[in-house]
Parts: structure tokens; sequence; C-alpha cells
């Protein structure tokens, strides 16, 4: 019987000191970390943040907001990029970088996006047809680096027609 033909995909991921940051991402890295001191994480404890930089420069950030109802809750990533894009529609997200609390607050957790923050970032990266920086910072004192979603999401559902 003939072999059925294969498709591949290659993802990778690089690692990075936190000492090998530039300005502009140890700038992200201590914001996110601000903001995940803040999320609102009642029900899982695990309290998330992320930072982003726009083209322009701009920085912003955001942190996961939890539900007694518990799919109600948010992630950090969608509330940070909806509210980005939003009021700055026409504005590239550059830079995306998370980061977690552990639950006492103590130190950082190991975090890469949930499945539907994949796809969220997939989205905006598809609007501005440029992909996205993805940092997602460790306890070990490194992040991992995406360049683009396809790193994270292979095969991502990104056509309505297909
Ligand atoms: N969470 C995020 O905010 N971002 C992620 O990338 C992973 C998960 C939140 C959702 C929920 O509030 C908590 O972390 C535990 O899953």
């Amino acid at each position: 019987m003939e072999e059925n033909r294969k498709i591949t995909s290659t993802s990778s991921l690089e690692m990075v000191a936190v000492e090998n940051l530039d300005a502009i991402r140890l700038n992200l890295l201590q914001l996110a970390n601000k903001a995940a001191a803040l999320a609102y994480a009642p029900y899982s404890n695990f309290r998330v943040g992320a930072a982003v930089i726009l083209e322009d420069g701009q920085t912003f950030w955001a942190n996961n907001q939890e539900n007694i109802c518990f799919p109600v809750g948010v992630c950090a990533e969608r509330i940070l990029l909806g509210y980005t894009h939003a009021n700055f529609p026409d504005l590239k997200p550059e830079i995306l970088l998370i980061t977690a609390k552990t639950p006492d607050n103590s130190s950082s957790d190991t975090v890469t996006p949930c499945g539907l923050c994949r796809q969220s970032i997939s989205e905006y990266e598809r609007k501005f047809n440029s992909p996205i920086e993805i940092l997602m910072n460790r306890p070990d004192g490194t992040l991992l680096r995406a360049y683009g979603i396809q790193n994270l999401l292979p095969f991502q559902f990104d056509d309505l027609n297909k």
C-alpha cells in the first residue's frame, strides 16, 4: 500500500537569559510582573501578567480576570490585545511578553499562552501581516522567545474558505 504523504511543520523557540534582554524587553518584563501581581485570580491563584509594545512605542499591560462561573474568566493576553486593538486598531503589536506568579506571589511560574490566546494572537498577526514576538517568562531567569505565533500554533485556522 502507498504511504500517506506527510505535511510537516517546524516550530522553534529560543531561550533568552534575563540579563541579555535589551531595555525595551526588560521594561516589558517589569510591566508584566507588576500586572501579574494585580491579577484577579481568586479561583486558580495563578496570576498572569502580559505586557505589549505597539509599533509606535506605547506600552500597555493587563492580567487575568477570573469569575465564579469559571469559563467566564479571561486570560491576560486576550484582555490586553483586545484593549489595545479596541483603542489603537491601526497600531501593530510588536512584542508581547507574558509572566506568571506562583500562588503566594513570591516568584515566577512558567507560562505559555493557552490555545484560545494563541488563536487570538494569530488574528492580530494576520491583520497586520507581520509576526508578533512572544516572550514567555520562566522561573529560572530565562525566557522563551517565539518569533511569530506559527511557532506556538502550527496548522492554524486562518482561512474561512479552506
Ligand atoms: N491564564 C492566562 O491568563 N494566560 C495564559 O496564557 C494561561 C492561563 C489564566 C487563566 C486562568 O485565570 C488562570 O490563568 C489559570 O488557568
